[in-house]
């Protein structure tokens, strides 16, 4: 069996920062209160041309330069998003096209927790043989479903994305186990009316009436105690599955890359994990909660920061609407990764140039 190592990270997110400061202005919240129930200071969200097929291709071209690959050089691309910039379009062709890459190119919809659904997709690909490099994307701007009117929300959420390229090594790098699940009848805990709506009446052919975009809000709702008691709950469970799985125990962690939805929830996750602080990646504070996105932006700056060595045993986590949740645990590291292959040219350049010395 083939292993899916990460031999490539990325991250984007918007320009423009909006700080609790400026949130003070638009509801009754307050800094203090934030920061303590939440522990976020800023978010960026998208403005002018910023969308998710931006930030997913800056993401994902940043992850191709550090494997040191090209667009041409992927078999796959598979995006997680709850938020595509086309209802019919993938989210994964449109960023293929920005990118100039060819092969398949697809979503997966699983919200918060999709990222981690999306990389235990991709590397099934990889270590079934079927293809030796993937690009995997979470992005998401769910600023564009958001009520600057409701503080219950408009605090939690920002935009971004992260990306990994994957290749195929026979050494066990990558995603070891993989721990997925869903209660469907919470859905009712974190949706978006106005798009319930229109699924709704496309399911009847013909819609009962025009306006089936404006009748329901186009806005994000939430139970935030509910969703908060689930996420407490099942971020600690699935973790501690997944490290079962992959046949390791709590002291053979490393990291733990959560979801960044709440320091209280990635505080509760690691006391079940006993794991200190220090081995926990937290950016909530800079990005709030940005989705797909949040765990592989956090990924990409534990890898860049230089705190992951080959080797270590990293532990991802996620829950999200549906209600949905992931788990996962990867080995760090490219161990046994063969080269990339010299095109044609290249060699045949070289030959002429050794020939005219
Ligand atoms: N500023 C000031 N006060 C506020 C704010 C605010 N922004 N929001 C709520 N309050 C008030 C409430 O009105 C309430 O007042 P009351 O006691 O007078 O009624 C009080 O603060 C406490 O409200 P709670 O809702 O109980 O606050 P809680 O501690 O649960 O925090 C929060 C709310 C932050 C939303 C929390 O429930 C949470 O993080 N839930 C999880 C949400 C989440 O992670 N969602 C994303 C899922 S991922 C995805 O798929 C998109």
């Amino acid at each position: 069996m083939s292993y899916a190592a990460i031999t490539g990270w990325g991250k984007a997110v918007p320009e423009r920062i909006l700080t609790n400061a400026d949130l003070e202005q638009m509801v009754e919240t307050n800094d203090e209160w934030i920061v303590s129930r939440t522990g976020i200071r800023e978010r960026r969200i998208v403005s002018g041309n910023e969308s998710t097929t931006s930030l997913g291709t800056a993401a994902a071209r940043e992850a191709l330069a550090k494997a040191n690959l090209t667009p041409g050089d992927l078999d796959l691309i598979v995006v997680a998003t709850a938020t595509p910039d086309d209802f019919l379009v993938s989210q994964a062709c449109l960023i293929q096209a920005e990118l100039g890459a060819s092969g398949g190119a697809f979503d997966v919809g699983a919200a918060c927790a999709g990222f981690v659904t999306a990389l235990s997709v991709a590397s099934q690909f990889v270590n079934g043989g079927i293809y030796q490099r993937v690009l995997v994307i979470g992005v998401d701007t769910l600023t564009r479903y958001i009520d600057y009117q409701d503080r219950g929300t408009c605090i939690l959420f920002g935009d971004g994305a992260g990306a990994v390229v994957l290749e195929a090594t026979e050494s066990p790098r990558g995603l070891l186990s993989t721990v997925l699940g869903a209660d469907g009848n919470g859905h009712k805990h974190l949706y978006v009316p106005g798009r319930t709506k229109y699924v709704a009446n496309s399911a009847k052919l013909v819609p009962e009436s025009a306006d089936i975009f404006t009748e329901e809000s186009p806005y994000m709702k939430m139970n935030g105690r509910e969703v908060f008691r689930f996420a407490v709950q099942v971020m600690g469970d699935a973790a501690a599955e997944a490290i079962h799985k992959a046949n390791l125990t709590l002291d053979d962690v490393d990291m733990l890359i959560p979801h960044q939805a709440n320091l209280r929830i990635i505080d509760a996750a690691a006391r079940r994990l006993e794991l200190p602080m220090d081995k926990v990646w937290v950016n909530i504070d800079r990005f709030g909660n940005t989705s797909a996105a949040s765990v592989p932006i956090a990924l990409a700056e534990a890898a860049e920061s230089g705190s992951l060595t080959e080797g270590d045993n990293v532990v991802l986590v996620a829950f999200g609407a549906g209600l949905a949740w992931a788990a996962g645990v990867i080995r760090w590291g490219t161990e046994g990764i063969v080269a990339k292959p010299v095109p044609a040219e290249e060699i045949a350049l070289d030959a002429t140039a050794v020939a005219a010395e």
